[in-house]
């Protein structure tokens, strides 16, 4: 199987290699017979080199290279001339190799999709067979970034004196909000291992053993529904830190963010970036990760409608909810259509219906107008500064849901009215802080840390711990970019009774904190230096960096949302007899 070896790749001969002899080796990009001449587009990972045969010069060559096709794998040998119609948009585009030798190395059947071109094939096609996507420029150009992603970060925190170190894959649950992966263990059946949700415990317990600052480009893995930026499993930069509090964890990883938007997009991000804390970002854009690449604000309306006999805002002010509006300027051109589709749309975040507002042709025209009286509907439209052609949108709800509908409605509208394309080449960093410590599932009214449980309770709401722990806030951070959480943190908790009492709080009992956390609590004991840190999701960084919304772009071998790998057929089926090695039988 021997081949003709390459000396040189695809990407970089130029002028000055003119006249040498070059033998390259790679795929056949495109194929373009024009009788006298045929040209080979050569690619490898490193570019494409345009191949000549000249014909009536070489009939015997031209006659083989009607067998060559898309994607062979092949040899060619010839010398370097400079090229009569220059190709200014690639590094080798004023050169082409005269070819004298050829060879295929390997065949290949015709792809499913076009390799070389811009045409998107489907996306389950282009999973199905991945090998052949990641050839493609487009997703290999991602791939590539995230390599300089993984070498700046460990390049970053091993100069600021981190510690990269490994903690298990097979370990007992950690809690982070979602479910857990289980791996069943044969030498102890009955008993199960959990991949990690991230190793938040086990980076904890390193500043405990004393190693100060620990870092580790780690995967994650957990159960959830998936979204565009949601894999099962994903990849963190993880950070721990000793000796420190908020702003040295937030100055720290702000240098960083900085540093490989500099090296990678030769980008200048500003410091310090804006803190917003949780309750503004909320109110003023209905997110916990706010999109702040434009204004669209939302506005409470509660004070202008405080005394009306409307019910749905009545019953709301009545139960201390709120009432938030949104002013999608221009949009009062909406049919009742797509008003009907944007109330659909609220409805999938929970909205029991959706107010609108709008003024076309100077008449103020609304389903709730006559609920109102003259004054509210001035109020309104003050409040919200509601002129002709705009549309104002309205949620009536507890704070929370009322601020979460009209959030979304504000992505959407920014969507579809090009607002958001109109701002993608903006960048915007933020941080978010002072998250509520806990949050509390409507339905059963069970409480679970906004963070996880490990999370310091604000300073200044330790008191509240007592009576209203509902209200207190968090020593968490959140860092936002372009409305993508791409890194959440915290100070932790280094006191085993605060520790004890806030798995209390969380409705653990002594025993079940004892069963599942012991180790922790015991290891708080022995000596705990205050600490905290954040996690990075990389692809998440990834994506902002290569500029795609499609975490499956960022990542080799994804999985699509409903957790399938289409190449390689996972999750499969097991035979009984493995099962029966691990004592367990299908239901
Ligand atoms: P958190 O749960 O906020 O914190 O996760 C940290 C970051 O990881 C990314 N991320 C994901 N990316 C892709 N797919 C997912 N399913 C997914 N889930 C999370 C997000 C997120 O900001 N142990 C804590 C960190 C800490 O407290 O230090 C943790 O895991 O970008
Ligand atoms: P109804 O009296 O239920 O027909 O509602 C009258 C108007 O109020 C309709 O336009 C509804 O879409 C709207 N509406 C109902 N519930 C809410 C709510 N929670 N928030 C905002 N608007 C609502």
């Amino acid at each position: 199987m021997s081949f003709l070896k390459r000396d040189h790749n695809c990407g970089e001969l130029n002028i000055n290699n003119t006249n040498e002899i070059v033998t390259l080796n790679g795929w056949v990009n495109i194929k373009r017979d024009l009788g006298s001449l045929v040209f080979i587009d050569l690619r490898d990972r490193y570019g494409i080199t345009q191949l000549v045969i000249e014909c009536e010069i070489n009939p015997e060559l031209a006659n083989f290279a009607l067998d060559i096709k898309s994607e062979y794998v092949i040899a060619a040998k010839g010398k370097v001339r400079k090229r009569e119609n220059p190709n200014q948009n690639i590094p080798t585009g004023l050169i082409e190799v005269v070819v004298s030798e050829l060879q295929i190395i390997n065949k290949s059947e015709l792809p499913p999709f076009d390799i070389s071109g811009e045409n998107e094939a489907s996306e389950e096609l282009r999973l199905k067979y991945r090998y052949l996507d990641l050839r493609r420029q487009k997703i290999m150009s991602k791939m590539l970034v995230r390599n300089e992603v993984y070498k700046i970060t460990h390049d970053f925190y091993y100069d600021n004196k981190f510690v990269e170190i490994e903690t298990p894959v097979l370990m007992k649950s950690t809690p982070e909000g979602a479910r857990d992966f289980l791996v069943p263990s044969r030498l102890n059946k009955g008993r199960f291992y959990a991949l990690p949700q991230s190793p938040q415990i086990f980076k904890q317990i390193l500043m405990i053993s004393n190693y100060d600052r620990y870092m580790q480009i780690v995967k994650c893995f957990r159960d959830e529904d998936l979204r565009s930026d949601r894999q099962p499993e994903f990849t963190q930069i993880d950070i721990e830190m000793s000796f420190i509090d908020q702003d040295d964890i937030i100055t720290l990883n702000e240098e960083f963010v900085k540093t490989l938007w500099k090296k990678i997009l030769n980008y200048e991000v500003t410091t310090p970036f804006l803190r917003l804390p949780y309750k503004e970002a909320m109110s003023r854009y209905g997110s916990d990760k706010p999109d702040t690449r434009f204004d669209m604000e939302l506005v409470s309306i509660k004070e202008s409608v405080s005394n009306s006999e409307f019910v749905v805002f009545k019953e709301v002010i009545e139960k201390k909810g709120d009432i938030i509006a949104l002013n999608a300027k221009g949009c009062a051109k909406y049919s009742r259509k797509q008003l009907d589709d944007l109330t659909e749309f609220a409805k999938k975040y929970g909205a029991k219906g959706l107010a609108w507002m709008k003024i076309q042709d100077g008449e103020l025209k609304s389903p709730i107008a006559k609920f109102l009286n003259e004054s509210e509907i001035e109020n309104i439209k003050k409040a919200t500064n509601l002129e002709e052609g705009d549309l104002v949108l309205i949620s009536s709800d507890s704070w929370t849901k009322a601020c979460t509908i009209q959030g979304a409605l504000r992505l959407k509208i920014a969507n579809d009215e090009g607002i958001i394309e109109s701002v993608k080449d903006k960048f915007n960093f933020l941080w978010v802080v002072d998250f509520p410590l806990f949050e509390k599932d409507d339905e059963s009214g069970k409480v679970y840390s906004m963070h996880h449980p490990f999370t310091a309770p604000h300073p200044d709401d330790i008191d509240m711990l007592d009576k209203d722990y509902y209200n207190a806030r968090a020593l968490a951070h959140d860092m936002v970019i372009n409305g993508h959480e791409v890194g959440g943190g915290s100070i932790r908790i280094h006191s085993s009774e605060v520790q004890s009492k806030m798995f209390n709080l969380l409705g653990l009992s002594d025993e079940e904190a004892k069963d599942k956390f012991a180790f922790l609590l015991d290891a708080l004991k022995f000596g705990a230096p205050p600490h905290g840190g954040i996690a990075f999701g990389l692809d998440r960084l990834v994506m902002l960096l290569s500029g795609t919304e499609n975490i499956r772009d960022v990542i080799a071998f994804p999985k699509t949302t409903s957790g399938l790998s289409l190449m390689d057929g996972s999750p499969g089926s097991v035979d009984n007899t493995q099962l029966a090695e691990l004592g367990l039988k299908l239901v």
